[in-house]
This record gives C-alpha cells, structure tokens and sequence, in this order.
C-alpha cells in the first residue's frame, strides 16, 4: 500500500496498492464464460413489451470455497441483457428486493427524465417502479446500473449490472456477428478484490481518490473466463462495468480488431486497431477475427499515454491484466463480414450552438468546485437546442466525464481533432489527465422543468462523493422550478 499526501487546503492523505499489478500469463482460464441471458418479457395490453426485473441479495460460487454475498437482477449476481428495438415502445416492472432503497439507471438512453432511474427516482425496500417510454435513438450497446445517491459504487460493485442492447432498421440489414452469445458477446468487465472468506473486500474505500481497484478480473461474473469461438468472426460488446479501473483493451499477440460501435451507435466505417482504451461507464463493439484451432488472450495494457507519474496508479493505469481466453474450433463457420458502412455520423452541427458551458473536474468530489446537491438544478438547457461544453480534467489521474439523456460528438481534445475512438456517438468519455475535451450534443424531445437529468464523473466513488451536477431540459418560455421532495426516504 502506498501513501500520497495532496497539498493544499485540506490535505488528504490517499492510499491503494503502490505495486502495478501484473497478470499476464499468469490467469488459469478454466471457466467457460457466462453469458447473461436475454431478458424475456410479455406484450401488454396497451402493446407495450414489459419486462421484469427483481432486484435481490443472494450469494454466489464465484471461487472454490465459500460463496460470496451478491446481489443480482432476476439472479443472483449481474442482470439479464435487455434487447430491444428502436420503436418499440417498452415498459419495465422493477422490484426493489434489497433491504436499502436502490433504482436503476438506463445509461446512454435518451428518455424523459422521470423514467431515467436516477436518485430522483429511487425505490424503497420492498417497492417498485414501473418506468415506460418509446426507444427512439440508433441500434448501440448501453447498459443499466443502479443509481442510489451517494451508493452507486457499492450496488455495482456488489453486483447490479447488465447490458441493454438496441436494435434498429439498419444494423439489423448489415452483415456483421449478430448471433448472441455465439458470434455476438456481451463481455461486462469488472474488478474486484476478495477477502480470505472469498467475500468482495470494498476496504471501505468508496470514498476516496480512488474507490477501489480489484485485483481480479472477472468478465460476466466470470473469473478466469475463456469462451469457445466456433465463428471467424466476433463481435465483442465491451463494458468498462468496473467502479474506477481503465482497460486498454489489446490481445496478447497484438492482433488487429475492428472497432465499429461505440457508447450511442455504429460508426460510419470501423476502424482498424489493436489497443481501446476504455474508462468507466464506456462501451464499445469490436470485431475480431480467429484462426481455426488457435487460442487468445484479450489483456488490458499499460495506458498507452497520458498516465505518468505516481498518479498513473490511481486507476490502474500501468497494469497489464489478462481478462479472458478465446478458444477457436478447428473449423470456424464464415459467413459474416463488417461492411464499409455502418452507422452515421455524428450531426451535432457546434455553430449552432445556443449556450457553451465550461466544466473543471479536480479532486474526487466537486465540478466547478461545487458538490451534487440533490435539490440545486445547477442549469436549465432549452429544448431543441444544441450546447457546447468544455470538459477538462484538472488532475493527474483519470475522469470519465457522462451525461444523461443524450449522447455527444466529441469535437476536440486539447484543440485537436479527437483519435478515431472518439469520433462517434458517445455518452461518457474518459477524461485524460490534464486535457481540455469539447462535447457537442443537442436536447430534444423531454422537457420537465423540475427533475433534472444528472451528468457526472463515471469513477463511481467520485460521482458518490459529489462529482456530479444537474440540469434540466426546459420548454420553450419555461424556467427552472424546484426539485420535488423525495417521496421517501433513502
Ligand atoms: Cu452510468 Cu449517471 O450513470
Ligand atoms: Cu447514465
Ligand atoms: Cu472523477
């Protein structure tokens, strides 16, 4: 464990593992690689598609021995994958089994904010909430997450996570892996550390610099997880599930892949690399290609830049890690291929803008030196407008900048044109040390002059320490008004 004092007003001394981790090679994969299942759902009599989704406590067999207290979503750790179409309009029955308020948050979607499942919208133990909108925005890999002011960190960490998939028109005409979990796999990546009882050991640390940093990988809730590829062809729906770490993304024999989607939707051609770095809260869709007979280790690398110094350990950012084994059959089905086109571009057009705003992130619990507060509306943003904002990490260690509602062009870093992986929709990105992002976005559609959307830091301690603010989408002639009282106590 290392120690490193912050000056200034109120310094603070930070602890974590000062030794960089090194996994590599050193990982038995001996379990097959779960693959959440598809939620089901029923149509209901208004012709929406409803699913449920219990929220529980349960334990899992996660190593030999004890198993470890979890939590889940209809099981007992992570959630099912939601799938969906655009257009469809779709309703959820949420159960809160927990003995502590939760709520859950679609991340990425583009909804009113009253079904958002923000901390405005918690539940009590023992109740329920029944969101319902029309998914209107382009097919993507999003996810859902839990919420709860001020705990976020800890519900995820203990388990309550899952993919939700969207569909549309046009990716459903493109040629690419599309068969789930054969040659289209959710792969949710998350660290953890355990106890000597095999129990997930937070050390208390949500509420620091760092949060926590797990020395163990676990992909789907799999440890040491490989996964038997009987296609040429994969698509890897990739999830930074993790409450603080960064992945850099690469195989070990540094094979090029094809990134094609990422946070909001398709890119309009894919990009060929071998190393995606991802921070909290990002997802991206890779295609990779293997050969009969062979096998692969997906690894998360050294950051490739940016990280330097001792607050390059802060979040990981030096280890090399592997994550999970890929095991080709001796003959491999073809029958795939990734187009030349895809999605469409971002259109987010910046000389239209109506409003630029500046936001400074530094330390782990303010935006602009101001803490969330449940009942300020930092700002109001008019419908059908679009905004520019300025993000900039004034830190040595990472932040992952997300917003609500919407997803974002981002238009430069630092002041030059962004590198490929962020040149499509996005809805959080990772903020590297000392570098100024500007984020294009348009609100539409869902007005409410009172319940803000949040937008925050994605290193879950921080957003829980109070890295986070809100806004509201106003109508035209509305003003701000006044956050509704929470109908319960948390
Ligand atoms: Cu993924 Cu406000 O959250
Ligand atoms: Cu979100
Ligand atoms: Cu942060």
């Amino acid at each position: 464990v290392g120690v490193i004092a912050l000056g200034g007003a109120g310094t603070v001394a930070y602890l974590w593992s000062s030794a960089k981790l090194d996994t590599a090679g050193k990982v038995d994969f001996d379990n097959p690689l779960a693959i959440p299942p598809l939620a089901e759902s029923a149509d209901d009599p208004s012709g929406a598609r409803v699913f449920h989704l219990d929220i529980k406590a349960g334990t899992t067999a996660l190593k030999d021995g004890a198993e470890t207290a979890t939590w889940g979503i209809n099981g007992n750790f992570l959630g099912p994958t939601i799938r969906a179409k655009r257009g469809e309009e779709i309703a959820f029955s949420v159960y809160n089994g927990l003995d502590e308020g939760t709520s859950i948050h679609w991340h990425g979607m583009h909804l009113p904010a009253v079904m958002d499942g923000g901390p405005h919208q918690e539940m009590e133990p023992g109740g329920d909430w029944t969101p319902q909108w029309t998914l209107n925005q382009p097919a993507a890999t999003l996810w859902y997450h839990p919420h709860p002011h001020g705990r976020t960190a800890h519900h995820v960490y203990k388990g309550l996570a899952g993919m939700f998939i969207i569909d549309d028109e046009e990716s459903e005409a493109l040629p690419l892996p599309s068969t789930y979990g054969v040659d289209d796999v959710p792969l949710i990546v998350q660290d953890r550390n355990f106890n000597g009882d095999n129990q997930f050991e937070d050390g208390g640390s949500f509420m620091s610099m760092q949060g926590i940093l797990g020395d163990e990988i676990m992909v789907n809730g799999t440890l040491g997880p490989y996964f038997d590829v009987t296609t040429r062809l994969v698509r890897l729906r990739l999830l930074n599930g993790s409450v603080s770490r960064l992945y850099n993304f690469g195989f070990g024999d540094d094979r090029p892949f094809q990134l094609i989607s990422t946070d909001g939707g398709l890119l309009p051609e894919a990009w060929e690399t071998d190393r995606l770095q991802l921070s909290p809260g990002e997802r991206a869709e890779i295609v990779v290609a293997f050969e009969p007979g062979e096998t692969a280790v997906l690894r998360s690398h050294p950051a490739a830049e940016g990280y330097t110094g001792p607050l390059a350990r802060v979040n990981g950012a030096e280890d090399l890690l592997d994550v999970c084994q890929f095991r080709a059959a001796d003959a491999l089905a073809d029958e795939t291929s990734v187009p030349e086109a895809m999605g469409a571009a971002p259109d987010v057009d910046p000389a239209e803008a109506a409003e630029e705003r500046s936001f400074s992130l530094s330390g782990f619990s303010q935006i602009n030196g101001e803490a969330m507060d449940l009942a300020r509306i930092d700002f109001g943003v008019r419908e059908g407008t679009v905004e520019v904002w300025e993000v900039t990490n004034a830190d040595g260690y990472m932040h992952s900048f997300h917003v609500h509602d919407v997803q974002f062009r981002v238009l430069d870093v630092d002041g030059a044109e962004p590198p490929p992986q962020l040149l499509g929709w996005k809805d959080t990105v990772q903020l590297v040390p000392q570098r100024k992002y500007r984020l294009a976005m348009r609100f539409a559609d869902y007005t409410d002059p009172n319940l803000p959307y949040m937008f925050h830091c994605h290193i879950l301690a921080h957003e829980d320490s109070g890295m986070m603010g809100q806004f509201v989408v106003l109508g035209e002639g509305e003003e701000i008004g006044e956050v509704p009282a929470p109908a319960h106590a948390t």
